[in-house]
């Protein structure tokens, strides 16, 4: 998928069902790597993040296969090789490969990371944890004798260093324990999946005791995307429609719902599935920080929910330069104001329909939810960035009577 073409102006109704999530079904696929056996993971997304990855765990020699939405990853013979750069650099979660790699093999060559480039991504946290463990980190990869339980203390709260602390001290030697770890639904998914294979992982307050053991073999049922079921339930609200959202659990949703609640929005619960509807009619500040706050992922997309409600304002904790999709929104006609403290957006009658290039992939969704509230056709080119994260992109928003066409 390269290029979407919509004609917008369409307000979206109907319902819809998350797909897995790709921010948890990611961790989970490298941790199997880890697993010296087989790894069977339900409701695992057709995304192109997910191919990338089930591509790099058959590099390292794993027996991968799909069948519907369950994905079985032998891991049983596998060994090192250096992995292309063309291949990490598709996405952020290769960085996943540190954790994976350093416990099945005691070596990661520290190849470049990609993924969204939406602000400085820097690794040194997901190396201190490593460095904890006993290895060594020398220019360009880390190499370890074997992974030894200890006491990790991250600084700042991340959601790939917490990932690689978890993998690891799972396979290490001993009991470890992690503080200032991320919180994330997805966060714990992993540990499910990593607690099936034997690991004895207990949440204690402010840290997280892990005794490690050798992984034979591990499943899990990887949860429903909220950023994907946020950016429905804010596209439809932006469309001026209404829209019910199925398969993600609704207090993960609790920080947008509550956030959109207090814009005048109307957010009700019923039977596990979650009623959007009305307008943001008051001006509202949104705060991306880590979890249970709301999602860095889901701002670009408010962000079109707030100008065509009554504006607002964005600041993100977390990437606090994570404002470089609103220039591609500015060809909408949304006005805003992007500084050091955060983002201003004024509110705007109507949006004119464009012709952009999608910058990044939850950028990329603000455009689509631009285009889809502007009168006419709109284009957006470097789709595929979309499609890394959006499963059936078009096929679910099409269903809500959304016109897209993609190419
Ligand atoms: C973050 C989000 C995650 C989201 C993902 C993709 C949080 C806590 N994390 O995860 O929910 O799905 O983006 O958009 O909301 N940092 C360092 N050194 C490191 C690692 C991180 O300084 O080694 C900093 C980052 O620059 C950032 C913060 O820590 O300011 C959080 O980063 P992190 O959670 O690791 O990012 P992701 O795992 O990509």
């Amino acid at each position: 998928m390269k290029k979407l073409t919509v004609v917008g102006g369409v307000p979206l109704c109907g319902e819809i069902c998350a797909s897995g999530s790709k921010n948890a079904a990611l961790p989970i696929l490298f941790a199997s790597l880890s697993v010296r056996g087989k790894s069977v993971i339900k409701n695992v997304p057709d995304i192109g993040d997910v191919r990338v990855a089930i591509e790099l765990l058959r590099f390292f020699g794993a027996k991968v296969k799909r069948n519907g939405g369950t994905v079985t990853v032998d891991a049983a013979s596998v060994e090192y090789r250096v992995p292309s750069a063309e291949c990490t650099s598709k996405l952020r979660a290769s960085t996943y490969l540190i954790g994976a790699c350093l416990a099945r093999f005691g070596i990661c060559r520290l190849s470049p990371f990609g993924g969204c480039d939406f602000a400085p991504r820097p690794i040194d946290l997901h190396l201190l944890a490593a460095e904890v463990l006993g290895a060594d980190v020398e220019e360009g990869s880390v190499s370890a004798k074997g992974l030894v339980g200890a006491k990790i203390k991250l600084p700042k709260i991340s959601v790939g260093a917490t990932v690689n602390a978890l993998i690891m001290c799972a396979s290490a030697r001993g009991e470890s324990i992690i503080y200032g770890y991320a919180a994330e639904p997805h966060v714990m998914n992993l540990i499910e999946f990593l607690r099936s294979g034997g690991a004895d992982i207990r949440i204690e307050g402010d840290f997280i005791r892990v005794k490690g053991c050798v992984i034979e073999n591990a499943h899990v049922t990887v949860i429903g995307d909220m950023i994907e079921a946020g950016t429905y339930a804010v596209s439809a609200l932006a469309s001026g429609g209404e829209v019910s959202v199925r398969g993600v659990e609704p207090t993960e949703l609790y920080a947008l719902n509550s956030l959109l609640q207090k814009g005048g929005a109307s957010v009700t619960e019923k039977d596990g599935a979650v009623f959007y509807s009305g307008r943001l009619t008051r001006e509202i500040s949104v705060i991306a920080a880590p979890y249970p706050d709301f999602p860095t992922d889901l701002q670009p997309p408010m962000s079109v929910a707030l100008a065509l409600g009554s504006g607002g304002r964005i600041e993100d904790s977390v990437f606090p330069e994570r404002f470089g999709y609103l220039s591609q929104l500015s060809h909408f006609g949304i006005r805003s104001k992007a500084g050091y403290l955060g983002a201003h957006i004024y509110p705007a009658a109507s949006v004119v329909s464009a012709a952009v290039r999608a910058p990044d992939l939850r950028g990329g969704a603000a455009c689509l939810i631009a285009a889809l509230c502007a009168n006419g056709e709109s284009v957006i080119s470097s789709a595929e960035k979309l499609a890394r994260g959006y499963e059936s992109l078009t096929e679910k928003l099409n269903s809500l009577g959304a016109r897209i066409k993609a190419e």
